[in-house]
């Protein structure tokens, strides 16, 4: 028997873990099928989000193995985040010791591991390789250069991540193109998602919080028949998740998208608006608050864990979001997405790629006029190439013969 091959696995931030679940999932597969080339795996959560809303919940969801190692950096500056995870990072992996290090996504986590892997001389792979937004004013851009400059293997989602790879002069033979680990983790949980009650999810999620200026209106009145699906024949309901600083951190931008949703998008139908920590205290230290606890239509909820968000992604009329896997996530069922954002490192799931996904950045007449045309769509599920439930199979059998 060969001696195990040492995989030391990245997490950080929410994004992170539904990647990783499969790639665990995978491991433990490959070992069961073939002791012979047996993987002794790792897994370290750097603790850069670490709210159970945040983080724990996702393990227990996805069944996350616990972290061997929790590096406990929490929030901070990018530099104070980044500086601290590379620190503590480098004692762990001269004390580990591993063959390959893996990295997910593109979160400050990811870049920090990147760098110390290469300089403790250790072959780094990153999951989602290639992905490019072309605006290094996205902290996760740079994240995503610096990791993808340093690593040894570059597994893609898509052929145009592919295409950013060459582009950027990586060699063919570094290049894996393999799918999307989100998906698998989608295709894993869809069955678990479709058995839970959306009235039931939003009601468990909703804020209710007395110290909170002020408290929020009750949410017992209109029961259940408020989150009853399209298909039943009921009007249906839009979902919003923001949190990029283009969004949140000035003023008059999220004061001009909160009027919009509560004037319009709220006439229309209920809007279930999922609130990121930084939203949350950006909106009251705003001066927002009022209004939007007090708008009718308006369903404040703490963030969604995972099949919790799946449930009532499957059923939005149209989902408002400026998260990157999002898109990918409605692109695969289907739902209206309207992405608040310039750009995207996704253009798989945009609209001209046969996807969902409608860049509007915080242009209200562009977020309008989409989401008007949203309202006259068709659900259309879109599934780009090797977007199969398989990706981490993949992975695990090109690291175990690299
Ligand atoms: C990070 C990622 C972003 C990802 C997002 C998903 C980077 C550069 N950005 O952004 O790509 O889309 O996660 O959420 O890595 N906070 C809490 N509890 C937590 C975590 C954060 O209250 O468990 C609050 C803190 O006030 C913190 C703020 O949220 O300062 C922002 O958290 P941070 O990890 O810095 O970045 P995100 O905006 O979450």
């Amino acid at each position: 028997m060969t001696a195990p091959l040492r995989i030391l696995s990245v997490v950080g931030a929410r994004p992170n873990f539904m990647k990783i679940a499969p790639f665990a999932r995978a491991i433990d597969a490959h070992n069961a099928s073939d002791p012979e080339r047996l993987i002794e795996h790792f897994l370290l959560h750097t603790g850069q989000h670490y709210d159970a809303a945040m983080s724990a919940s996702f393990f227990d969801a996805l069944g996350i193995p616990e972290p061997d190692i929790d590096l406990g950096i929490g929030s901070g500056t990018h530099a104070e985040q980044v500086g601290r995870t590379m620190m503590a990072f480098e004692s762990v992996v001269r004390d580990r010791q591993p063959d390959w290090i893996i990295v997910v996504g593109d979160v400050n986590a990811t870049c920090a591991c990147s760098i110390t892997a290469k300089k403790e001389h250790v072959q780094l792979a990153h999951i989602e390789a290639g992905l490019r937004s072309f605006d290094l004013d996205m902290p996760e851009e740079i994240n995503r250069m610096v990791c993808d400059r340093l690593s040894d293997r570059l597994y893609v989602t898509d052929k145009l991540a592919a295409a950013n790879l060459r582009a950027e002069g990586v060699p063919e033979d570094k290049i894996r193109f393999v799918g999307n680990v989100m998906i698998d983790t989608l295709d894993a949980n869809i069955d678990k998602a479709r058995a839970l009650d959306i009235a039931d999810i939003v009601h468990s999620n909703a804020i209710v919080d007395p110290e909170s200026p002020p408290a929020l209106r009750s949410l017992g009145e209109g029961g259940t028949s408020d989150f009853r699906s399209p298909t039943s024949g009921h009007e249906g309901y839009a979902l919003m998740t923001l949190h990029r600083p283009s969004n949140v951190d000035k003023p008059e931008i999220l004061g001009s998208l909160v009027d919009f949703f509560t004037n319009t998008v709220c006439n229309d139908m209920p809007l279930i608006w999922t609130l990121h920590p930084r939203t949350r205290e950006r909106l009251v230290s705003f001066g927002l608050w009022d209004k939007v606890a007090n708008c009718d239509g308006l369903w404040l909820v703490n963030p969604f864990g995972y099949h919790d968000l799946l449930r009532l992604n499957m059923d939005a009329r149209v989902f408002f979001t400026d998260s990157g896997g999002l898109q990918e996530e409605c692109c695969v069922l289907g739902t209206p997405c309207v992405t608040l954002r310039f750009n995207t490192e996704r253009p798989v799931t945009l609209v001209e790629h046969d996807g969902v996904s409608t860049l509007v950045g915080n242009d209200l007449t562009k977020i309008n006029e989409t989401y008007q045309s949203s309202l006259a769509l068709e659900r259309r599920p879109h599934r780009p190439p090797l977007w199969d439930g398989h990706t981490a199979e993949r992975i695990v059998a090109d690291l175990v013969t690299s």
